[in-house]
């Protein structure tokens, strides 16, 4: 069965890595789709169509249908044109996978104006962009469905701020859609994707501690995030996020919406939601004695830090 029949997707990121395999999935799956690479280099230098064109060939090989485009996501008019390419090329659009992205991994006392500018501008900003420009034609059809990159580095990752903020601000981006494109038809949703591409190769130790420390905090649950180390290698085959990415961008899956979802390796996980977990109360404002001598006591009481204590990977 074609579960994208008919469907045009854009894939942004998609001459490599994770977007790559989604891509390759969503065209097995029927669907037209713009294989968007700016063909960059890890930290967003340089430019080559070549990825996105070996991946349209690819998928033309398997007889599905593709078109390349190498149009940035990052400034907001070079992203129109990919949605362009899109309308240009088959008249519609119905799904977007967001899956460009660059790291410019730095600890905050020595990251540059620079070093923070480009990562929020690739993520945040690239996402806005592709968003906005394909909502724009979704909410004519009155179908949508928007799948973003974001990544569990945001939930605290060392060296990463630039990163963790642009990734994180992607989730609350996609809450927010989420309750105004509903009843357009359109979902969004954002993932923790993960797997073993040129990415991962270069994150930094303490990511992979936060991960460990992470799951070491849910043994004797039935929660697993992370392949664990009995898995073999394909468990970090970046293809294992492609399934769980393109059901999302299935007609069933439109009333999933507002979701943080796990794909890396052979697991699929929910996110929980922002919620409160304890609160104190009293009729009146506080005073900072009160709090002095309550915190310890309630909400700090047996609070552990999400992240690990880490040795600072770079030194002033
Ligand atoms: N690999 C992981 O474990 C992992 C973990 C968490 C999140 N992510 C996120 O998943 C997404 C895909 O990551 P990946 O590991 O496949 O990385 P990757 O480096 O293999 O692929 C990313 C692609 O994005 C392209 N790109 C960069 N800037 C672009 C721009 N401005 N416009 C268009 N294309 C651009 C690059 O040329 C590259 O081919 C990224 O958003 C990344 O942050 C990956």
């Amino acid at each position: 069965m074609r579960r994208l029949e008919d469907r045009v997707a854009i894939v942004t990121g998609a001459g490599r890595g994770i977007g790559k395999a989604v891509a390759e999935l969503m065209a097995e799956e029927g669907a037209k789709v713009i294989v968007n690479d700016l063909g960059s280099n890890l930290d967003g230098s340089g430019l080559s169509k070549q990825p996105a064109e070996e991946v349209v060939e690819q998928i033309k090989e398997k007889g599905g249908e593709a078109v390349s485009n190498s149009d940035s996501v990052s400034e907001y008019n070079s992203s129109k044109q990919i949605i362009d390419c899109a309308l240009d090329n088959y008249g519609r659009l119905d799904i977007l996978v967001n899956c460009a992205g660059i790291l410019r991994d730095r600890m905050i006392f020595n990251m540059t104006e620079e070093e923070w500018d480009s990562v929020i501008q690739v993520h945040l900003k690239g996402t806005f962009n592709m968003v906005k420009h394909s909502v724009e034609q979704m909410v004519l059809n009155r179908y949508g469905r928007i799948v973003l990159c974001a990544s569990s580095s945001g939930l605290g990752s060392s060296g990463q701020a630039n990163y963790a903020a642009a990734k994180e601000g992607i989730v609350g981006f996609s809450r927010s859609l989420a309750s105004e494109l509903l009843e357009y038809g359109i979902n969004v949703n954002s993932v923790y994707p993960g797997g073993a591409t040129r990415m991962t190769a270069s994150i930094p130790q303490t990511t992979r501690d936060l991960r460990k420390a992470m799951d070491s905090k849910k043994k004797g649950t039935d929660v697993q995030e992370m392949p664990s180390n009995e898995e073999p290698p394909e468990a970090s085959d970046p293809e294992n996020n492609a399934p769980k990415m393109v059901y999302l961008c299935t007609e069933p899956a439109g009333e999933i919406t507002g979701q943080v979802f796990g794909t890396f390796g052979w697991n699929m996980s929910l996110y929980s939601p922002r919620h409160v977990t304890h609160s104190i109360n009293k009729v009146g404002n506080w005073s900072v004695q009160e709090l002095s001598s309550i915190l310890p006591i309630s909400l700090a009481k047996e609070l552990t830090n999400p992240m690990p204590k880490q040795e600072p990977k770079e030194k002033k």
